[in-house]
């Protein structure tokens, strides 16, 4: 329990830190990674390059410290955070070395506006908001390795099918090599893969959403290609490139947060953008098989025919949907692209198609990149859809789209 005195001079000083959190976090990673190089293999080497990982960490922090008193308002934002830092193995003897370098960058950035108490009071809170984050990841580890067909750690996968779905967009279907049962997972979580690229000091990691159904004998995820000169594509391009039937990867058990509601009866609309459609997918085939009644509309933004992705599964689903409705938009269709004058729009997605399509209250999923969700969910902040549900994901830290 923090001292009245302490929790005072957290919340005063908090605005100050979150006002230099740049400079903080720039100062923070860099001797953090120097002294304990190990944590580079769990670490988004990409992220780390963009600042955009110590961002999220420090907001995430400094929104905790001003909720100081009342952490319990955090949760759910923690939960999702806890979700990646389970993915990715964040353990709880890291929290004292991130703790260590945070609390020194926040000292060596404030000099002398850094009293004794202060520092000590900054010492307190993390240790409090810490150990908030450890709780929480534990119960999840112990979820993910007690379930049936679960597993602790990284379990090696092997490939048994390779499918290209569009030009710039692969499945890959895995089996576990130890032949357990696949386990349940909820429609819109995703895995971590883990791989040692050639040439490579640390190992790499990235989140790939599980793009099928659970009670398949199969986990799939689908990875887009990226340009060459992206940092964020190393991995997926990896798997494109090198990854094939047979070879092996390693993935922790799945997890996440965004996921298909169905605690309720509303109808579904899905949002997608590009890759972003792979969660999405996952979701629709679910309501699809297992409650085929409900009210479904899937919107994807796509650029052309080539670049469009699961255009025969989706057919197939809304065969199996008595309410189902899929719309596609081309930005940039191809003169054989061929678009169906009910179902296919040339363009992007604008506020007045949104008016036309969404005819009642709803839940809305939105997956994409991160200019793509601003304007869905700017579309969606609408008086008369007040009454929905807006649910979204970023592939990417995210903090990066919506602060604490
Ligand atoms: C991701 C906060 C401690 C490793 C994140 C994200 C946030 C965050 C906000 C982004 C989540 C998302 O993308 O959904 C925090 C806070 C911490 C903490 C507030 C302390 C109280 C740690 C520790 C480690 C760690 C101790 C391990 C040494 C990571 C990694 C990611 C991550 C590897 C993913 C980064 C990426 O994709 O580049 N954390 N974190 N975090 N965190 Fe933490």
């Amino acid at each position: 329990m923090l001292s009245t005195k302490t929790i005072k001079i957290i919340k005063s000083t908090a605005p100050i830190l979150a006002n230099k959190g740049v400079d903080i976090t720039s100062h923070f990673y860099e001797s953090m990674f120097n002294d304990h190089p190990e944590l580079l293999h769990i670490f988004n080497h990409a992220n780390q390059k963009k600042g955009r990982q110590q961002t999220a960490l420090a907001n995430t922090v400094y929104a905790a410290a001003q909720n100081i008193d009342q952490l319990e308002v955090l949760l759910p934002k923690v939960k999702q955070i806890a979700h990646k830092h389970r993915s990715l193995q964040v353990k709880a003897e890291h929290y004292p070395i991130v703790g260590e370098y945070l609390l020194k960058a926040i000292k060596e950035v404030l000099g002398e506006a850094a009293t004794e108490d202060i520092f000590n009071a900054w010492e307190e809170a993390y240790g409090v908001i810490a150990q908030v984050f450890i709780d929480v990841e534990n119960e999840m580890y112990e979820e993910a390795a007690q379930q049936i067909g679960g597993w602790d750690g990284y379990k090696t996968f092997k490939v048994i099918r390779k499918q290209v779905e569009s030009e710039c967009i692969t499945s890959f279907y895995l089996h576990p090599v130890d032949q357990d049962v696949i386990p349940n997972f909820k429609p819109g979580q995703y895995v971590t893969v883990r791989v040692q690229i050639p040439g490579e000091k640390y190992l790499s990691n990235r989140q790939y959403s599980l793009s099928d159904i659970p009670g398949k004998p199969y986990l799939r995820i689908s990875v887009k290609r990226e340009s060459e000169h992206q940092p964020e594509g190393k991995v997926s391009n990896y798997l494109h490139d090198q990854i094939d039937i047979n070879h092996e990867l390693e993935l922790t058990a799945p997890a996440g947060e965004f996921t298909l509601n169905e605690t309720n009866e509303k109808p579904i609309y899905f949002l997608s953008g590009g890759v972003g459609i792979t969660p999405l997918l996952s979701m629709a085939k679910y309501v699809a098989w297992h409650n085929p009644n409900r009210k479904l509309t899937f919107i994807h933004a796509a650029k052309d025919g080539k670049t469009r992705a699961f255009q025969e599964e989706i057919k197939q689903l809304m065969t199996l949907l008595k309410n189902g409705k899929s719309i596609t938009f081309f930005s940039e269709p191809k003169k054989d692209d061929h678009l169906h004058e009910d179902y296919d729009y040339k363009g992007f997605i604008k506020k007045e198609h949104i008016t036309e399509m969404i005819t009642d209250q709803g839940i809305f999923y939105i997956c994409g990149p991160v200019p793509f969700m601003k304007q869905m969910i700017s579309y969606l902040n609408d008086p008369g859809l007040q009454d929905s549900e807006v649910r979204y994901e970023f592939f990417g830290p995210a903090m990066a789209i919506a602060p604490v």
